[in-house]
Formats: structure tokens, C-alpha cells, sequence
């Protein structure tokens, strides 16, 4: 069973086209499915679809790590609970490289959310193909560094390579088996910064996943899931990813 994760990113524009693209979904969708589906919309449409749609797990695609104060434009951790979102995604590379943020950024923000209860989806990806892994082995270290080795099972690490993302000029996916490869590296990174309790953390892919190629990753061993940008705001096309899940 994998996790399937659906980031929105800046869409849609209005509530309406948010609701009708979840009911769209659930309508496609088997009772035992949604336990594994995650669906990060914009913060503004969370607290209504949330009370809508209390079947799907839901959560936001940042968050800021102070919880109350001279923030201008944040949002916090308590805020989110209190909407119910119990997910959050940190250092999607559209934030580490529209927004500036970076590693450290990114590791206070794991660390609270982490600390607060919440699920936590860390992305990591190099920005160039190339044949080595160093500069990603080297964010993901100081992305995680310091997690509660007693809530890993709340840690999830998107891999997601920045070439492969399909809004990036010329992407194309990565090939699954050179992906599975890279998070194979991870995993062994993070063994040997948590030890056995590293495997609790789940590891997925990220970068123009879509109907036809969903299988390929997924049937990949260290491939726990996916992340899912574009082909998760059309609910055929990510109910085919779902179910080739
Ligand atoms: P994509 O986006 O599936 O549209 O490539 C994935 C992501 O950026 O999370």
C-alpha cells in the first residue's frame, strides 16, 4: 500500500472548482483507498474542505515555525491544527527556490511540525541531472538533522528532482529505476543518522508523475509513494494513479 500525495500548488482559483475537484475524486474513490490519499491544497481552501471531505488526510504545502508574533504573511502550526490539517509539507524546491528558503529554513520547520504532532513531508531534490547524488545527500542530512527518533513514523521524505518537475522547462521523469537508486542512498543516509528507527521514515518520488508512468515508480522497492503535482488537479487522472497504487 502506498502513499499518494497530492500537492495543488497555486491552484485552483476559487473554493467551488477546490470542491468540485475533491467530490469528483471521492466519487471515483473505494472506502479502503482514502486512508493513503493526502491532498495539500492552498491554505485558504483547507478549513472548507476539510469539514466537507473528513474521509481524505489533509495538509498544508508550508508553514512557518513561530507560532504567533510579527509574522507578516505566515501562517502558523497551531493555526493549522485548529482547521484540521495534520500534514505539512516543508522545502518543496518551488519554495527553496521562488522564496528563498533553505536548508536551515527548512529543518526548523521539519523539527516543529515534527515536535507539534504533525505529519511531515520534507522534499529534497538536486536541481541539475547529473550522474552524482552528493548535493542531494547533502541537503536531505541538513533538512532532517535532529528529528525526534521517536516520531520518525511521521517523517516523510519526497525525493523530487527539480529537472523532473513537470512545470520546469523541458522536464521529462526521472527513469523510476535511477529514482529508486537515489532513495535507496537516502534511506541508507538516514540509517546511518537514526539507526534501525530510520525506517519507519517513508521515502516517495516526485516529478511529473501521471496515469501512465505512476506503476513504474511505485513497483520500485524503495519507492513508498508519490508526490503528485500537475496530474492531481484532474480527479480521473490521479484516481489512475491511485489506483495503479
Ligand atoms: P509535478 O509536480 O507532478 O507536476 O511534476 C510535483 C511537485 O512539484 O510536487
Amino acid at each position: 500500500m502506498k502513499l499518494i500525495i497530492a500537492n495543488w500548488k497555486l491552484n485552483p482559483t476559487t473554493l467551488n472548482e477546490a470542491i468540485a475537484l475533491v467530490s469528483g475524486l471521492a466519487h471515483l474513490m473505494k472506502v479502503e483507498e482514502f486512508e493513503r490519499i493526502v491532498i495539500l491544497p492552498p491554505f485558504i481552501f483547507l478549513e472548507e474542505l476539510v469539514k466537507r471531505f473528513k474521509h481524505f488526510k489533509w495538509g498544508a504545502q508550508n508553514v512557518f515555525w513561530e507560532k504567533i508574533g510579527a509574522y507578516t504573511g505566515e501562517v502558523s502550526l497551531p493555526m493549522l491544527k485548529g482547521v484540521g490539517a495534520e500534514w505539512v509539507l516543508v522545502g518543496h524546491s518551488e519554495r527553496r527556490l521562488i522564496f528563498g528558503e533553505t536548508d536551515e529554513d527548512i529543518n526548523k520547520k521539519m523539527n516543529t511540525a515534527l515536535e507539534a504532532g504533525f505529519n511531515v513531508i520534507v522534499a529534497v531534490g538536486e536541481l541539475q541531472k547529473d550522474d552524482h547524488s552528493d548535493e542531494v545527500i547533502k541537503s536531505f542530512k541538513k533538512s532532517i538533522t535532529g528529528a525526534d527518533k521517536s516520531k520518525l513514523e511521521k517523517l516523510i521524505v519526497a525525493y523530487e528532482p527539480v529537472w523532473a518537475i513537470s512545470t520546469t522547462p523541458n522536464a521529462k521523469p526521472d527513469n523510476p529505476a535511477r529514482s529508486n537508486q537515489i532513495i535507496g542512498e537516502l534511506k541508507h543516509t538516514a540509517f546511518k543518522m537514526f539507526g534501525e528507527d530510520s525506517k519507519k521514515i517513508k521515502f516517495l518520488y516526485g516529478g511529473s508523475v501521471n496515469a501512465e508512468n505512476a506503476s513504474k515508480f511505485l513497483s520500485e522497492p524503495y519507492i513508498d509513494g508519490a508526490l503528485v503535482g500537475g496530474a492531481s488537479l484532474k480527479s480521473d487522472e490521479f484516481y489512475e494513479i491511485i489506483k495503479k497504487s
